[in-house]
């Protein structure tokens, strides 16, 4: 089988999709080769990320990937999603194929982009 459970049941069934309308951060990257986009948006509070949404325009590995990653970084501190890597989100979803590891890298990257925002409106955290 190409894909893990754990991959088809966050493409079937992806948790935390949406947006927020107040987010504190939100975050946009897209792959220019495959044309993929990912949006995260962030609700933090005393340096926690107390919620977390994403829109997913592209295949399942990047819908699984921003799934899982929402998961690990929610009710995390800035720091910890800070050091979120695409690794962590693939070993969590017991791996990805090797030409679908990029899309686990749009979700690191969607979520630092997210905190990049949120300090340019916060220099001093929130
Ligand atoms: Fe590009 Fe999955 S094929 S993000």
């Amino acid at each position: 089988m190409l894909y893990s459970e754990k991959v088809m049941d966050h493409f079937m069934n992806p948790r935390n999709v949406g947006e927020i309308e107040d987010a504190d951060g939100i975050g946009e990257v897209g792959n220019a080769k495959c044309g993929d986009i990912m949006k995260i948006y962030l609700k933090i509070d005393q340096n926690i990320i107390t919620d977390v949404k994403f829109k997913t325009f592209g295949c399942g590995s990047a819908i699984a990937s921003s799934s899982m990653a929402t998961e690990l970084i929610k009710g995390k501190s800035v720091d910890e999603a800070l050091a979120l890597t695409n690794k962590a989100v693939t070993e969590a979803l017991d791996g990805l194929p090797t030409h679908k590891i990029h899309c686990s890298v749009l979700a690191e990257e969607a979520i630092k982009s997210a905190l990049d925002d949120f300090y340019q409106r916060y220099p001093d955290g929130k």
